[in-house]
């Protein structure tokens, strides 16, 4: 595993242990910065290692999540060498040679890889789970999104600084910030990402990857994401303009039966998804689901994910055991 020490690798350590994943010898790699420290797996502390080729060369399966420039550095050493490299980092998911793979969703796609998967973003990943089933009953013709994301979804660091912003703000000290150009606790920021034109970086990539995972190019998206200060767990607001009408409880019929979907939809009991109750889960809860009146076949719906597990950690897991399965 590259970036074992990240948040990202850090859910990832515990989803193989839940999971049970099938492991002869394991790496905990990092950079050079956290060669030597330990990360605790399965009752054991592991030494972490700096990333290598040989290493990697000797590897069946190799996780990465330690950013894009680490992943195109080093995964085609893993596919050269005749192992599979499941990445988490945004370096491949626009790339036509590499299946783009959400596992509830396109799992037919991963076969053909030639030595690299990847993974989809962490909102990205949980619209296509209930996207996914919605276009294959009514067709989707149109979908409008607004995030609420999670400081983990930026990393340790961000994470870390939000917890010592709370605690400033608790204790009644100025907060400070350093990797975020605002204070996050007690805000609400629709930005922080690096900009493509008018668009944040992650929602160019939200529409590309929903597009490519539910094979549908020209599908109208529109998304705006927002950065909340919240520790764990993404949500996200959903219009869908649908080809046939669709009945909420149809709706939430069809997505209580989908896979890797959690219904928590009893509005008047105060149940519906939400970061809190999302966090350790690997299912995507959906509520709220109700018809939006503003528009022709329109469904409006609420979501959560837990963005370190599904999000990210759940989703590479599922990839490597359909590698597993396929031999
Ligand atoms: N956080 C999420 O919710 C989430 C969701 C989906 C996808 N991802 C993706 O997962 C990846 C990691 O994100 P994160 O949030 O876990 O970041 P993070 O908390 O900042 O962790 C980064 C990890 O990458 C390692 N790393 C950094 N540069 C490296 C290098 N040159 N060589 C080897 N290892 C290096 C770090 O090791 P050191 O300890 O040595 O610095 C650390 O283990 C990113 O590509 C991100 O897009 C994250």
């Amino acid at each position: 595993m590259v970036g074992a020490t990240g948040a990202a690798g850090g859910t990832l350590l515990r989803v193989l242990e839940d999971r049970v994943f099938p492991i002869g010898d394991f790496h905990a790699l990092a950079s050079a910065r956290s060669a030597g420290s330990l990360v605790r797996f399965r009752d054991h502390d592991v030494t972490v290692g700096e990333v290598s080729d040989d290493i990697l060369a000797a590897s069946d399966i190799v996780f990465f999540a330690a950013g894009g420039a680490t992943s195109r550095r080093f995964a085609p050493v893993v596919a050269a060498a005749g192992g599979v490299a499941v990445d988490k980092s945004s370096a491949y998911r626009m790339d036509p040679a590499v299946p783009l793979v959400v596992p509830e969703v396109n799992a037919a796609a991963l076969r053909g890889h030639a030595g690299i998967v990847a993974n989809p973003n962490c909102v990205a990943i949980p619209l296509a789970v209930v996207l996914g089933p919605l276009h294959a009953r009514y067709g989707l013709r149109h979908v409008t999104v607004a995030t609420y994301q999670a400081a983990s979804g930026g990393g340790r660091a961000l994470a870390a600084e939000l917890a010592a912003q709370e605690r400033d703000d608790a204790y009644g000290r100025p907060p400070t910030r350093q990797v975020y150009p605002h204070v996050l606790h007690g805000n609400v920021v629709p930005g922080g990402w690096a900009m493509v034109g008018d668009d944040t970086e992650e929602e160019t990539k939200v529409i590309g990857e929903v597009r490519r995972v539910l094979d549908l190019p020209e599908l109208p998206i529109g998304v705006t994401t927002v950065r909340v200060p919240v520790s764990v767990g993404h949500a996200a607001a959903v219009w869908v303009e649908l080809d046939q009408p669709a009945d909420a409880a149809e709706a939430r019929e069809l997505l209580a039966n989908a896979p890797g979907v959690l219904v928590v939809d009893d509005a008047a009991t105060q149940q519906y998804p939400t970061p809190r109750a999302v966090a350790g889960c690997d299912e995507v809860h959906v509520g709220r689901i109700r018809a939006d009146r503003s528009r022709g076949n329109g469904l409006a719906l609420f979501l959560a994910v837990d963005n370190l597990r599904k999000g990210a950690a759940t989703n590479a897991v599922q990839v490597a055991e359909l590698l597993l399965l396929e031999g």
